[in-house]
C-alpha cells in the first residue's frame, strides 16, 4: 500500500475554511466534515488531522503529521525550527501590541514594566529584548482583549485583523511586531516516499496561487 501524506489543518477558527478550499482547489476533496478528528482524501494520497492550532508545531516537529496549513505567527512563536515551504496568501494579519485609547503612548519604552497579556509570550519577548525593555507577561489562551478592561494588564498582544475586536474593546494598536498569513509548513521528519507526494501537492497549489493572482 502506497503511503499518505498527513497534513494538519486547523480544526476550527478562521484558517480552517480556507485551508480546505485551496485543497479543494488543488483537485483534492476530503470526503467528510469537520466532526471527525480524521478524514481522508478522496482522490490523492492524502489525510487530514484537524488540530487545534497551538499543537500543531510539536506534531510537526514529532513528525506525527507531514505538513500543515498554520498561521506564520503561530510557527514563529511555537516552530521557528519548522521549515516553510510555501506561503499561502490568506489570512493575513499583524501581531500587534495594543493599548487603552486612554493611555498617552510614545514609544515601546513604556511598557517597561508593564503587565501585557498574550498568547504570544515568546513573539513578545524576542521584540521587547530588542530594545532592552522588561515587561511582566499575562500568558491567556483567548480574548485577550478584554484584560485591560478588567484590569489585568496595562496592554496587550494579540492578532489584528480587521482591527475590530481592537476598536470594540476601546484598544489602540501602538506596536506592529510582525506580519502573517497561512503558510504549508513541513516536519523535518518527512520520509522521502511522503516528499514526492508534497511535491506534486506544491506543485498544485503553486498552480492555484498563480491563478489567484
Ligand atoms: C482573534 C485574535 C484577535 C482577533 C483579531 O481572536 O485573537 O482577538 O481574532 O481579528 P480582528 O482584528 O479581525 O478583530 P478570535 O476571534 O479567533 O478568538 P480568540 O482570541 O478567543 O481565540
Ligand atoms: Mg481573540
Amino acid at each position: 500500500m502506497t503511503k499518505k501524506i498527513r497534513i494538519a489543518i486547523q480544526k476550527s477558527g478562521r484558517l480552517n475554511e480556507d485551508s480546505l478550499q485551496i485543497l479543494k482547489d488543488c483537485g483534492v476533496s476530503i470526503d467528510n466534515g469537520r466532526d471527525q478528528l480524521k478524514a481522508n482524501a478522496a482522490n490523492f494520497p492524502l489525510e487530514v488531522f484537524y488540530l487545534r492550532n497551538g499543537d500543531i508545531p510539536q506534531y510537526l516537529r514529532d513528525g506525527v503529521v507531514d505538513i500543515a496549513i498554520i498561521g506564520e505567527n503561530v510557527l514563529i512563536e511555537k516552530g521557528d525550527d519548522i521549515a516553510i515551504a510555501q506561503k499561502l496568501g490568506f489570512s493575513k494579519c499583524r501581531v500587534s501590541l495594543a493599548v487603552p485609547k486612554s493611555t498617552k503612548y510614545d514609544s515601546v519604552k513604556d511598557f517597561e514594566g508593564k503587565k501585557i497579556a498574550t498568547s504570544y509570550p515568546n513573539t513578545v519577548m524576542n521584540y521587547l529584548n530588542q530594545f532592552g525593555i522588561k515587561a511582566d507577561l499575562h500568558i491567556i489562551n483567548g480574548s485577550v482583549e478584554i484584560a485591560p478592561n478588567i484590569g489585568l494588564a496595562d496592554g496587550i498582544c494579540d492578532i489584528v485583523s480587521s482591527g475590530s475586536t481592537l476598536f470594540k474593546n476601546n484598544l489602540k494598536e501602538v506596536e506592529v511586531m510582525l506580519k502573517s498569513e497561512a503558510v504549508l509548513a513541513v516536519s523535518p521528519k518527512i520520509d522521502t516516499e511522503r516528499q514526492v507526494i508534497l511535491d506534486k501537492l506544491l506543485f498544485r497549489i503553486r498552480a492555484v496561487l498563480k491563478g489567484r493572482d
